[in-house]
This record gives C-alpha cells, sequence and structure tokens, in this order.
C-alpha cells in the first residue's frame, strides 16, 4: 500500500463546555476500534508543560492576559503537533486516527473573542507545525442548557464558564467556522439524545 493511503485519519471534537464532546470521543473511539482501526485519542490543553500553565490560568490561579493565553495554548498545539513520542504527526504517520478534543477553532473562538482575531488566525493557520484536520465537528449547544449539563457534574467552575461568555464564545464559533469554507467542518445540534448524535458523527466519519 503506498505510504499515503496508510495515514490515520485526524478527526477533531469542537464545542462549548459542557456540549458533551468527552462522551461522543468515547463513543466513538469504541466504534472505530470495532472496525479494526488504531485510535489515538487526545486533548487539549495538553498533560505537557505548557498545557500545564493553561490549566493553573483556567482555574483562575495565575492571571493570563488574553494575548498570554492565545499565545500559550498556540504554542501547546505546536508541541501537540510535533512531539517525537506522544504527538499528532507521529501518530498519524504510524497509521492511528487520532480523535482530538478541541484544537484551534477553540483558540479562535475563546481568545479570538477575547484579542485580535486576526493575530490569533494567522498564528494558527499559517503556522507549518499545525496540522489542518481531516473532519472538525462542532458539537453545538446553547449556553443554557450547557450551564446546566456543568452544573449537574461539578462545584467549581473555570474561567469561560459563565452563561455571558459561553454565549460570546458559540456567537465567536459561528463566526469563525463560516470563515473556514476550504475546512471539512460539520455543525450538530447537540441537544438531542446521545445516541441520535454519535449515529451523525458516525455516518460523517464513514
Ligand atoms: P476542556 O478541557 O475541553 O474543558 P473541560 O474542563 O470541560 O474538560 O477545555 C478547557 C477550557 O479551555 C475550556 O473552557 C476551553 C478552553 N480553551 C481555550 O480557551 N482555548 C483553546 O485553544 C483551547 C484548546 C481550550
Amino acid at each position: 500500500m503506498p505510504k499515503e493511503t496508510a495515514r490515520g485519519r485526524f478527526i477533531v471534537f469542537e464545542g462549548i463546555d459542557g456540549a458533551g464532546k468527552t462522551t461522543q470521543i468515547e463513543l466513538l473511539e469504541d466504534y472505530l476500534r470495532g472496525k479494526g482501526r488504531t485510535v489515538f485519542r487526545t486533548a487539549e490543553p495538553t498533560d505537557g508543560v505548557t498545557g500545564k500553565m493553561l490549566r493553573e490560568a483556567l482555574a483562575g490561579k495565575v492571571l493570563r492576559t488574553a494575548c498570554e493565553l492565545a499565545a500559550l495554548f498556540t504554542l501547546d498545539r505546536v508541541t501537540h503537533n510535533q512531539d517525537p513520542e506522544n504527538g499528532i504527526e507521529r501518530h498519524l504517520r504510524e497509521g492511528a486516527d487520532v480523535i482530538c478534543d478541541r484544537y484551534y477553532y477553540s483558540t479562535l473562538a475563546y481568545q479570538g473573542s477575547e484579542t485580535d482575531l486576526s493575530w490569533v488566525r494567522g498564528m494558527n493557520l499559517g503556522c507549518p507545525e499545525i496540522r489542518r484536520p481531516d473532519l472538525c465537528i462542532f458539537l453545538d449547544l446553547s449556553p443554557e442548557e450547557s450551564m446546566e449539563r456543568i452544573r449537574r457534574g461539578r462545584t467549581n467552575f473555570e474561567i469561560y464558564e459563565t452563561r455571558d461568555r459561553l454565549e460570546r464564545v458559540r456567537e465567536q464559533f459561528h463566526r469563525v467556522l463560516a470563515q473556514l469554507p476550504q475546512e471539512n467542518i460539520r455543525i450538530l445540534n447537540a441537544a438531542r439524545s446521545v445516541d441520535e448524535i454519535q449515529s451523525d458523527i458516525r455516518k460523517l466519519v464513514d
């Protein structure tokens, strides 16, 4: 088989906090493994050095400006792509399908709504060491429903987990996704049952 066709597929899930990405990713992983595929599941922020700095900022323990956050998320993403051991590139090259929970669409939506969007876009889309996904699935949910889901699961909240901020981020997601016509992006209504959403996801991935 030529090397190119052996490469795995790179699938990204996006959505505001509480949209149900984790549940849907787990189900898709089971499905792909059941079909005999090798799957590498991963997420941003990562567990690496930069990812840890980001989690401290998200928890509100360290205050960071929007530009600092945009730069840190982008750095975390470059390392996530290129890390020789656990990087996205390596896994794709070895034939695994990579499923990633959040990617540059999140930086465009979250940080892009708080600082200069064209700067954030340029850093991410113009970076030769940040791969474009084969498919991006955006799970779309209202801020009311997502706050309700977040509240059910937790008592501590991260800096973006307020209704107003989620509203702004959701609007920004729609705006930035519409500005990427060359990409394979699908928007799914995430207010439906887990099974209905997963069935749509499997059709898209097939
Ligand atoms: P995530 O781990 O998906 O949230 P959860 O705590 O629900 O598992 O993401 C953590 C937060 O990071 C989330 O509020 C979105 C934010 N984020 C950005 O602001 N920019 C980014 O580029 C990424 C990847 C995440």
